[in-house]
C-alpha cells in the first residue's frame, strides 16, 4: 500500500486532535509535521496539548515537535498532504502551501473562490476536477482545496436525494454544538443552562457555500446552483453534534412516502466505500418519535453519517429534522474522504 506523509496545522485545537486521532489509524498516511500558534512552538504534543475530545489520545505521536506554521519550505518537503486546521485569521498561509504542495482546508478563508471547489462527502466529487485549472492557471505545485462548513456540509447530504425537485424556498433553523466555536471557545458563563440564537457568521456560511456544494463545474468555475435560502443559527448547551430543522417549499411535493424513500436510499448520492472512513450510507433516516439527538446518534458510522427524522408534509412545505458529528463528518472525517478521493484520482 502506498503510503502518504501528512501534516496538520493548527493541530492541537478541536479539529487538529480529531485529525491526530483518525490519522493514527490509518495505515497509509504518516503523520509528518505539526504546527500550532506560536505560544506553542517547539515544545513536544505531549506536553503542549490539552486533550479534550473523546477519541483516545496517540501516544505515538506525543514526542513530535511543534513547528511554525510558517515553516512553509521544511514543512512542504517533508509532506504529501498538508491538513489545515487554523482559524480563519491564520489562514493566508494556506495560498503560500498550496503553491507547493496539496493543502485541504478545513477554514472558511479560501472557501468562496471561484477555482476552490468546495468538498462535500458524497455531493461535489466533481467539483475536484477543477484543481487542474487551479494549478495550471496559477503556476501551483500543488493546490487548494476546501470542505464546506460543517453545518452547509449536513444541510447539501440531507438536501440532495430531493434536488430534482421543484425547490421554492429551504429554510434551516440550527441547534450548534459547543464544540463547533473550538477550544476553550465559549465560557460556560455564557452557555451552561442557555442557549445563545446567534454564531457569528454562520448563517451567511450556509446560504452562500450551499449554493455553490450543489453547483457545477465548467471549465475552471463553479456555477452555484439557484437556491433561496434562509438559515437561522443557535448555538446550544451540547457538546458534539448540530442538529438542523430544515423547512423545504416545493412546488409539486410527491407523497411523504416517497420523499422518505428518496433520503433512506440515498438516490443521487455517490458511494465509494472503498475510501477509509467513507460510510456506507452518507444520510440515514431514523423514523423513532424524538430522534435523531446528539447524545444517541452522533456516532452512527464513526460520527461520518447525517441522520435525518421526524419527517412532515404540510400542504407544499416538507419539513424535518437532521443531525451529523461536527468535528468528525463536518469536521476531520470529511478532510480525510477528500484527500482519498484525490489519491484515488491519481491527484496527490
Ligand atoms: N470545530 C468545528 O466543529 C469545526 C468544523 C468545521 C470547520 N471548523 C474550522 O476549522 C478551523 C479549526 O477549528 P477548531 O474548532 O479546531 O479551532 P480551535 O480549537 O480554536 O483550534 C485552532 C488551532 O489553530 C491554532 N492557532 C490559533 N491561532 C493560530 C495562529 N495565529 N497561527 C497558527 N496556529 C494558530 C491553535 O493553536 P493553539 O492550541 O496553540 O491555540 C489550534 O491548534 C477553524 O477555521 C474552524 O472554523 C471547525
Amino acid at each position: 500500500m502506498e503510503s502518504f506523509r501528512v501534516s496538520v496545522l493548527g493541530s492541537t485545537g478541536i479539529l487538529g486532535q480529531r485529525f491526530l486521532s483518525l490519522i493514527s489509524k490509518l495505515p497509509n498516511f504518516e503523520l509528518s509535521h505539526i504546527s500550532s500558534s506560536d505560544s506553542k512552538y517547539g515544545k513536544r504534543l505531549s506536553n503542549s496539548v490539552k486533550w479534550i475530545i473523546d477519541d483516545d489520545y496517540p501516544e505515538e505521536y506525543g514526542d513530535f515537535k511543534i513547528d511554525n506554521t510558517h515553516d512553509i519550505g521544511t514543512i512542504s518537503r517533508e509532506s504529501d498532504i498538508v491538513f489545515s486546521a487554523l482559524p480563519t485569521d491564520a489562514s493566508s498561509v494556506e495560498i503560500e502551501f498550496a503553491k507547493k504542495i496539496p493543502v485541504i482546508s478545513k477554514s472558511s478563508l479560501n472557501r468562496m473562490l471561484p477555482d476552490v471547489p468546495l468538498f462535500v462527502p458524497g455531493v461535489s466529487h466533481d467539483q475536484l476536477e477543477i484543481l487542474h485549472y487551479q494549478r495550471r492557471n496559477n503556476n501551483y505545485s500543488g493546490f487548494i482545496t476546501c470542505d464546506a462548513n460543517c453545518s452547509s456540509t449536513q444541510l447539501s447530504i440531507a438536501i440532495k436525494p430531493l434536488i430534482d425537485l421543484s425547490i421554492d424556498d429551504i429554510v434551516v433553523d440550527t441547534m450548534q454544538a459547543i464544540s463547533g466555536s473550538g477550544y476553550p471557545g465559549l465560557s460556560s458563563m455564557d452557555i451552561a443552562d442557555n442557549v445563545i440564537p446567534y454564531i457569528e457568521k454562520e448563517d451567511e456560511k450556509i446560504i452562500t457555500e450551499t449554493p455553490k456544494i450543489m453547483g457545477k463545474h465548467r471549465s475552471g468555475t463553479i456555477i452555484p446552483m439557484n437556491l433561496n435560502i434562509t438559515a437561522m443559527c443557535n448555538r446550544v448547551n451540547v457538546t458534539d453534534g448540530h442538529m438542523e430543522t430544515v423547512f423545504m417549499k416545493l412546488n409539486d411535493p410527491p407523497e411523504l412516502d416517497e420523499i422518505v424513500k428518496r433520503m433512506s436510499s440515498q438516490r443521487n448520492l455517490i458511494i465509494d466505500t472503498k475510501i477509509p472512513l467513507f460510510p456506507e450510507k452518507l444520510l440515514m433516516v431514523n423514523l423513532n418519535k424524538g430522534r435523531p439527538q446528539p447524545r444517541l446518534d452522533r456516532r452512527l458510522n464513526g460520527g461520518m453519517s447525517v441522520i435525518a427524522g421526524g419527517f412532515k408534509l404540510s400542504g407544499n412545505w416538507l419539513s424535518f429534522t437532521t443531525l451529523s458529528h461536527n468535528t468528525i463528518l463536518g469536521g476531520a472525517g470529511s478532510a480525510l474522504v477528500q484527500a482519498g478521493i484525490l489519491i484515488s484520482r491519481g491527484m496527490i
